[in-house]
């Protein structure tokens, strides 16, 4: 009895978790993939809940009805056959399961393509332990954890990883789409709101598989515009002395060993391109905010944020840390949340 207190408590903790402002569910969809999937999710709830309910009903009823009372001793009726109720309980979910079979086929037929069969903006998705990478081969630029897209437009994503099975999941947005270490898969998705929309990897793929997030910006064409130019300048040039040791260790020192500065070509690469990475708001796999504390804090012990990561560990000087983080965020910050440190242990 015990056992059953704690699952229920359990149930219903996870329940009141779900139900968290602000937790992106895909049953708050911002696109026409999304929506469709959601309308599935009631459809074949207005089928199984009346059903579970129906059962489960019948079955606490006769529990009740027929248990065994005290000093009463009935033997044992056998039924060997009982044809109408056996027809109605196989034809009844039979026809319930062939209708949910032919609206998913209908709803997956419709969420395949785009309409209008013209994909606007493509953009290649990399899962990397443990953080996303997305390309976008148009503008010719590589840029990880945090992404943007234009309102209303068909965007095509090529999906893979270089390393393990991921997951790409942006809830609000569309399904989740498997990445897979040497094939490409393909989805698409368009957003009818402009907002930040968070994602996740929803395949176990490690240590970090929890913390591995990343960040959608669905903005109006103009702002989507002015953060590819932003993206597609050069990395800025250090203007300070204290700036330039920072730029000199990203382009030549220690961090050369797996980072690039704009000039990110091949996604095997070990290590997120680091070029505007202050046009960020978050960092280490979307997971904390990007801002000067956080910033130091990884530099001086990435294990201490990230358990497990793959960056090599090479002791920086407290002079290097504030190297790096002079020219890192020489760029002014677009607005990464107050400087408070985030949990990275949930
Ligand atoms: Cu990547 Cu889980």
């Amino acid at each position: 009895m015990k056992c059953f207190g704690r699952i229920a408590v359990g149930i219903l903790v996870s329940l009141a978790l779900a139900g968290c402002n602000g937790s992106p569910s895909f049953l708050a969809p911002s696109g026409p993939v999304a929506r469709k999937q959601s309308d599935l999710f009631w459809i074949s709830h207005a089928f199984s809940v009346p059903a579970f309910l129906i059962i489960a009903g019948l079955l606490f009823y006769n529990l009740i009805r027929f248990r065994k009372r005290v000093g009463q001793d009935r033997p044992l009726q056998e039924i060997k056959h009982a044809t109408r109720i056996e027809t109605i309980y196989t034809v009844v979910p039979l026809i319930l399961v062939l209708v949910m079979f032919v609206l998913t086929i209908g709803y997956m037929e419709a969420t395949a393509e785009p309409e209008a069969k013209n994909d606007e903006l493509t953009i290649r998705v990399i899962g990397n332990r443990w953080y996303w990478e997305f390309e976008y081969p148009d503008y010719q630029f590589v840029t990880p954890d945090e992404f943007h897209v234009p309102i209303n437009t068909d965007i095509h994503l090529i999906v893979d990883s270089v390393d393990v099975i991921h997951s790409f999941w942006v809830p609000q947005l569309a399904g989740k789409m498997d990445a897979i270490p040497g094939e490409t898969n393909e989805m698409w998705f368009r957003a009818t709101e402009t907002g930040e929309y968070l994602g996740y990897c929803a395949e176990f793929c490690g240590i970090q598989h929890a913390l591995m997030r990343n960040r959608l910006f669905v903005d109006t064409p103009e702002d989507f515009q002015a953060w590819v130019s932003l993206m597609r300048q050069p990395p800025p040039q250090p203007q300070t002395d204290l700036q330039r040791q920072g730029y000199d260790l990203i382009t030549a020192g220690v961090c050369a060993n797996c980072h690039t500065l704009g000039t990110k070509q091949d996604s095997r690469l070990l290590g997120p391109d680091l070029a505007h990475f202050s046009a960020h708001t978050t960092m280490v796999g979307a997971a904390n905010p990007l801002n000067e504390a956080n910033l130091r804090r990884w530099l001086l012990d990435t294990n201490d944020m990230k358990p497990g990561n793959l960056m090599q560990i090479i002791p920086l000087t407290p002079q290097e840390v504030d190297a790096l983080v002079a020219y890192l965020l020489m760029e002014e910050l677009t607005g990464g949340p107050a400087p408070e440190t985030q949990s990275t242990n949930p």
